[in-house]
């Protein structure tokens, strides 16, 4: 197993994207150097009542800085420690972690990148790292947020469940209605939205890659905590299982039980 190095980063900025989102970029150079789109981090808490490092996307990576940008919900005790991080406060981390998208099959193929609600920054990264054309499509249940780098980066489709901004309704809604056509679908989000694209990946006859989310406590492979069904046997358990941290977060749509 890949040796991982615990890093400490140091915090450049953080701005408020909207309620409970927030955009954090951390000065991490070994981690931005190492990393890829699609790939996380799995980031410490300074408070050691939380041992648990709390796994986040990476939705942008300036290796030029040395940075790394997360975008996390507060969903708890752990992000709600994170949005309170101001510039030259320091935290752990570790990473990159996990596979990231397989950018080599976006290759002279039409893209189509879909992400949905905090599976959505993940997907600005990958955009900017697929030479070309990309289409991306952002479902959002409120507030908008990330919508003009993702503007900036392809052409963007946005779905609200509200009808506030872009198509009423679901990512595969805004699909349809702007009769969208793809080769490649690459896809992160909640799992009902993730088994919708499945199905419709393979009624079109898509190459799908879907990125898993499951709670985590070790983050490089040797808790079985995150484990998801397959259809393969996997070789470290021989079971038909697969760690998402580290075989994933991101699995071909055909080889994942979703
Ligand atoms: C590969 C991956 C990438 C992720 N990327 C992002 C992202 O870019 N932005 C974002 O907002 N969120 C992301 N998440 C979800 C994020 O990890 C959780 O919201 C976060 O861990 C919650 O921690 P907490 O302490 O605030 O919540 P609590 O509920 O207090 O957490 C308690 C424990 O459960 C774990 N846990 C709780 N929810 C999750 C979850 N959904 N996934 C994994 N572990 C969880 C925590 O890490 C912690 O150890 C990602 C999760 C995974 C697995
Ligand atoms: S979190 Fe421990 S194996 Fe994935």
């Amino acid at each position: 197993m890949q040796k991982k190095k615990m890093q400490r980063a140091v915090v450049i900025e953080q701005t408020k994207l909207g309620e409970g989102i927030f955009s954090l970029w951390l000065s991490a150079p070994e981690t931005a150097a190492a990393a890829c789109a699609g790939q996380f981090v799995s980031l410490y808490c300074n408070n050691e009542t939380r041992l648990l490092p709390r796994p986040i996307s990476i939705c942008e990576i300036d290796r030029a800085k040395g940075a790394i940008r997360l975008v996390y919900r507060v969903a708890g005790a752990g992000t709600s420690e994170f949005s309170g991080l101001l510039p030259g406060d320091t935290l752990d981390l570790m990473g990159p972690l996990g596979n990231g998208f397989p950018l080599k099959e976006a290759e002279g193929r039409r893209v189509l990148l879909i992400g949905g609600g905090i599976g959505i920054p993940p997907m600005l990264e990958t955009a900017r790292e697929i030479s070309g054309d990309v289409m991306i499509t952002a479902g959002y249940r409120d507030a908008l947020f990330l919508t003009e780098e993702l503007g900036g980066a392809g052409r963007l489709y946005i779905a609200t469940e509200d009808g506030s901004a872009g198509t009423k309704g679901t990512v595969l809604d805004a699909i349809r209605e702007n009769g969208l056509e793809a080769d490649v679908i690459f896809a992160c989000g909640p799992k009902p939205m993730l088994a919708a694209v499945k199905a419709y990946a393979v009624e079109k006859g898509i190459r799908c890659w879907i990125s898993l989310e499951e709670r985590m406590a070790c983050g490089i492979g040797a808790c079985l905590a995150c484990v998801t069904g397959t259809v393969g046997t996997d070789e470290h358990t021989g079971v038909h299982n697969s760690r998402i941290c580290r075989e994933g977060p991101v699995f071909a749509a055909e080889e994942v039980q979703i």
